[in-house]
Formats: C-alpha cells, sequence, structure tokens
C-alpha cells in the first residue's frame, strides 16, 4: 500500500470494517435466488478451464461468498479485500481458501499471474474517472487470453452517497457505472468484449445490474 491512500479507499475500508459481520449474514445465500448471476459465473468458470485453468482473483472479494462459489465451479479461486473486517468473514467462512489484504488500484501480483479476474461489485467505490488505472491493473496481473468478469450497478456514473447500509451508520460512496464507458475503459487497456448483460431491477434494487466478460489482448496495450 502507498504512504499517501486515496481517500476514498479509507472511507470505503472503515465503512466495510463497520458493515462486515451482518453483510456477512445478509448476503451468504444470496445467489441461491440469483439465476442470472450464477449464469454468468458459470460462463467464466468454463472459459477459464477451457483454456486450461489456473489461479483466479475474486478482487474485492468481500466476505468471501463468490470465491467460495468459484472454488465450487471448479476453479483455483482467491480473494483480495481492502477491509479486514470483510477479510476475517471471508476466512472463517471459507477456512480452505486464500485470501489477502490489498487494493484493487495496486494488486501485490505478479505481471501474468492470474488466468482469471473477478471484479464482483467492486470497482463501485473507484471513482469513474479513477477506473481506468484499475483496469490496466487487472490486465497487468492476467496472462494473455486470461479472462474478466465485472458486475456493478447501471447508471451514468453517478455517485450515490450511503449513510446508512445494512443496518449501520456509514459514510461513503458508491457509484452506478456506464456500461458503454466501463467497456471502452476495458478496451482501451487490451481487453476485448465477450458478453455484456444486464438484468433488470429485481427485489430491493433500485438500478440494473450489469455484468461484462471480457478476455485480455494476447498483446495489451
Ligand atoms: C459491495 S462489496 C462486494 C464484495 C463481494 N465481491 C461480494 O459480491 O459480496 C465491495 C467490496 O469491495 C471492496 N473494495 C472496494 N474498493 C476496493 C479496493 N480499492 N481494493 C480492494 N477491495 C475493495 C470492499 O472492501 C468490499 O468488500
Amino acid at each position: 500500500m502507498t504512504d499517501v491512500e486515496a481517500p476514498h479507499l479509507h472511507v470505503t475500508r472503515t465503512a466495510y470494517d463497520t458493515v462486515a459481520a451482518d453483510y456477512a449474514e445478509m448476503f451468504r445465500d444470496e445467489l441461491a435466488g440469483k439465476p442470472v448471476e450464477r449464469a454468468m459465473l458459470a460462463a467464466f468458470a468454463e472459459l477459464v478451464l477451457a483454456d486450461g485453468g489456473g489461479p483466479v482473483g475474486d478482487l474485492g472479494c468481500g466476505t468471501g461468498r463468490v470465491t467460495g462459489h468459484l472454488a465450487t465451479l471448479g476453479l483455483d479461486a482467491l480473494g483480495v479485500d481492502l477491509s479486514p473486517g470483510m477479510l476475517a468473514q471471508a476466512r472463517r467462512d471459507h477456512p480452505g481458501l486464500r485470501f489477502a489484504e490489498g487494493t484493487i488500484t495496486a494488486l501485490d501480483l505478479a505481471d501474468a499471474e492470474l488466468a482469471g479476474v473477478l471484479g464482483w461489485y467492486s470497482v463501485i467505490h473507484t471513482p469513474p474517472e479513477e477506473q481506468e488505472p484499475v483496469f490496466a491493473e487487472f490486465a497487468r496481473v492476467l496472462r494473455p487470453g486470461g479472462r474478466l468478469l465485472l458486475g456493478f450497478q447501471v447508471g451514468e456514473d453517478q455517485k450515490v452517497r450511503l449513510e446508512q447500509a445494512y443496518g449501520h451508520e456509514v459514510s461513503y460512496d458508491v457509484y452506478r457505472l456506464s456500461p458503454d464507458r466501463v467497456i471502452a475503459d476495458l478496451r482501451d487497456n487490451g481487453f476485448v468484449l465477450h458478453a455484456r448483460v444486464v438484468r433488470e431491477p429485481e427485489g430491493w434494487e433500485k438500478t440494473s445490474q450489469c455484468y461484462v466478460l471480457a478476455t485480455r489482448a494476447a498483446t495489451a496495450r
């Protein structure tokens, strides 16, 4: 981690440390009722395995609920997250998996170390104008031909301030992202689009949800 930390990293970490136990409880079984999300994760896993497999990073893994799901799909999944509180939940729920503290803005992973990167609702706390370097970092740690799957709430890159979350008083920002802008940024960083799926809001959701599956080109930017 750098000496001078971006302000959004500090506030995001503090917020997730605060809500970690309740987040784990609320979302532990959420995927069971999400067939579209499971389909995207299954497609991602199938593509990684068809390419010969290899380590897959759930980057911004939170409580590890999706890291665990990736492992059940046969992937060699590891998790990285900013929040020690979220990671404590992940290690408790998934004692057989590897989890490390870190930031998607500067990953402690070697060039081309991963066969797959999952960014499942984890870039949503990075201001949109600062996301391109994150996608460059995803490209750096992915091997050529490696697969990327992103999940995020759809919007026009607008900021939403959260003062209450998961039963706690908090203070942090989430961004509803433009799929076109995300995909353009990915292309600028050497990714080829494979699929874009937009699901209508359901339950308590206020926006559509977008899942973007892409492949790191043989020669990144
Ligand atoms: C909405 S939660 C999603 C967690 C998990 N992917 C899931 O679907 O349950 C967002 C997570 O991203 C993490 N996060 C946000 N910004 C991050 C960053 N710059 N580096 C690493 N993790 C980050 C937060 O700590 C939090 O655990």
